[in-house]
């Protein structure tokens, strides 16, 4: 009987990792972002040429909406300014797979 309660619970938290993972896959996501200069302009928590990340997130993470409007965002190409001052079109990420885009999104939020 405890054996089979022990099992249960070692299911459990397997199962329960198992979900987190699906959440969010932090290697993919900075895999992605790494393939694609995200970093060159973002990094987690200080200003390059763009907002951190955290900034970001801390914005739009408690949006119902979130996880949407960053994969808009690194799809749509719209004009942003630079810290410099400057304006250009934001880097299209090279995925259009809608798995990866959400991760990545994700990620971000989850910074
Ligand atoms: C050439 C510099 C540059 C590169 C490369 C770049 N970004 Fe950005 N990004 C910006 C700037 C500037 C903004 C601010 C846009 C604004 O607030 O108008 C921004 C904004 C964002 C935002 C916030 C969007 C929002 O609605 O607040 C996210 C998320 C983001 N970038 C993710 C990425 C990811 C992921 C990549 C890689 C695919 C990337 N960026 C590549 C410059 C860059």
């Amino acid at each position: 009987m405890a054996k089979a309660v022990a099992a249960t619970v070692l299911l459990l938290g397997v199962a329960a990792t198992g979900l987190a993972r699906a959440q969010v896959d932090a290697e993919a996501a900075q895999a992605l972002a790494k393939r694609n200069d995200c970093f060159k302009c973002h990094a987690i928590d200080k200003t390059k040429k763009g907002p951190a990340y955290k900034r970001a997130a801390a914005r739009l993470k408690t949006k119902p909406d979130g996880v949407e409007v960053i994969v808009d965002h690194l799809t749509s190409g719209r004009l942003v300014e630079l810290e410099d001052g400057t304006t250009e079109k934001h880097k299209v990420v090279d995925t259009t797979d809608p798995a990866e885009l959400k991760n990545l999104a994700r990620w971000i939020l989850s910074l």
